[in-house]
């Protein structure tokens, strides 16, 4: 059982934990995620790790009540605790893992839409605490709906704040602000990291292929067992199918088929729509997700 020893509302359905999780908080690097399970028989809820503090042993979650699961964790309070907390999972972020002199030698923007500046919290703060300087653009619809400003400002060495209704900061989208830094401001980048819903990760690869900025996106499908065997976070890239939990979650967004996973991400929501799907792609289920049957 883990501890939830943080709570905190941060805007309208927003919701950041800090989980009890010693064995992860110590191993998770940027760009990883966990998987939670409110109850012992609950659904899996993938999330990306949004910080670690190895000294007192949490980490931090950041999800919006959007399913039944999500909604039931929300009525967790301080003190209670979840049945179950598997992690870290995925591969950290390329970043983190690249060459120092390669790295010293990046223009790193960061983009970050909505929720998605949780996950691409814990990358700006560590290119901070190793020296390299970088970029932020956060958007959000509206001013009451920005998360971690103050966190982030901590640890960007720019940050741009823009909302699409213009209530606060750069009035427009995050792609509106990015074309506006490099065409009116006369920033370069040479690396963007966009994390955020997967419309807007699309537009951002579009505008950063524009631009000519080779762009990483953080890729959050429909995920099941988080290792490989379920099939559910099945992408294409480039001419190759890629599994988001294990190859991912990062991705060269010039390569993502973003059409095809909103498409898939719509019909898995539903069980003719999967069935829809395993019959279209043949069975990538390797059995031993504990939740579909399959495999027993
Ligand atoms: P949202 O719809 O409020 O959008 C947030 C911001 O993204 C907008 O303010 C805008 O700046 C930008 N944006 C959205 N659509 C755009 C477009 N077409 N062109 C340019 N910019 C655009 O986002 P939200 O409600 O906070 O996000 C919810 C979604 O984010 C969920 O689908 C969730 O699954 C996803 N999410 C993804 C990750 C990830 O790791 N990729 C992490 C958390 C949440
Ligand atoms: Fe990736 Fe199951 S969640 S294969």
């Amino acid at each position: 059982m883990y501890k939830i020893v943080k709570k905190e509302l941060l805007t309208n359905n927003i919701y950041l934990m800090d989980i009890l999780a010693p064995r992860v908080a110590k191993s998770a690097l940027p760009g990883q995620f966990i998987i939670i399970r409110n109850t012992e028989k609950g659904e899996r809820i993938p999330l990306t790790v949004a910080d670690t503090n190895k000294e007192n042993g949490t980490v931090t979650i950041v999800f919006q009540t959007v399913g039944k699961s999500t909604l039931e964790l929300a009525t967790f309070s301080v003190g209670d605790e979840v049945a179950s907390f598997v992690g870290p999972l995925g591969r950290p972020s390329d970043l983190v893992l690249e060459d120092e002199e390669v790295l010293k030698n990046k223009k790193v923007v960061f983009i970050a839409g909505g929720v998605g500046t949780a996950p691409v919290y814990p990358q700006v703060k560590w290119m901070r605490e190793h020296g390299y300087d970088c970029d932020v653009i956060m958007g959000a619809r509206n001013k009451d709906l920005l998360i971690m400003e103050d966190l982030m400002r901590d640890v960007a060495t720019n940050l741009y704040v823009c909302t699409d209704d213009g209530s606060y900061g750069f009035n427009g989208n995050v792609t509106k602000c990015l074309l506006d830094l490099v065409k009116n401001q006369g920033k370069e980048y040479n690396h963007a990291v966009a994390i955020g819903p997967m419309i807007m990760m699309k537009f951002a690869c579009l505008t950063t292929k524009e631009l000519g900025i080779p762009t990483i996106v953080s890729l959050n499908p429909i995920m099941v067992d988080g290792t490989g065997m379920c099939g559910a976070c099945r992408v294409q890239v480039g001419d190759q199918v890629k599994f988001a939990c294990v190859d991912g979650p990062e991705f060269d967004g010039f390569l993502v088929d973003f059409d095809q996973a909103m498409r898939r991400q719509r019909i898995y929501a539903t069980e003719e729509g999967r069935a829809k799907l395993a019959y279209l792609e043949g069975k990538t289920h390797h059995g031993g997700c504990g939740n579909c049957g399959e495999g027993k």
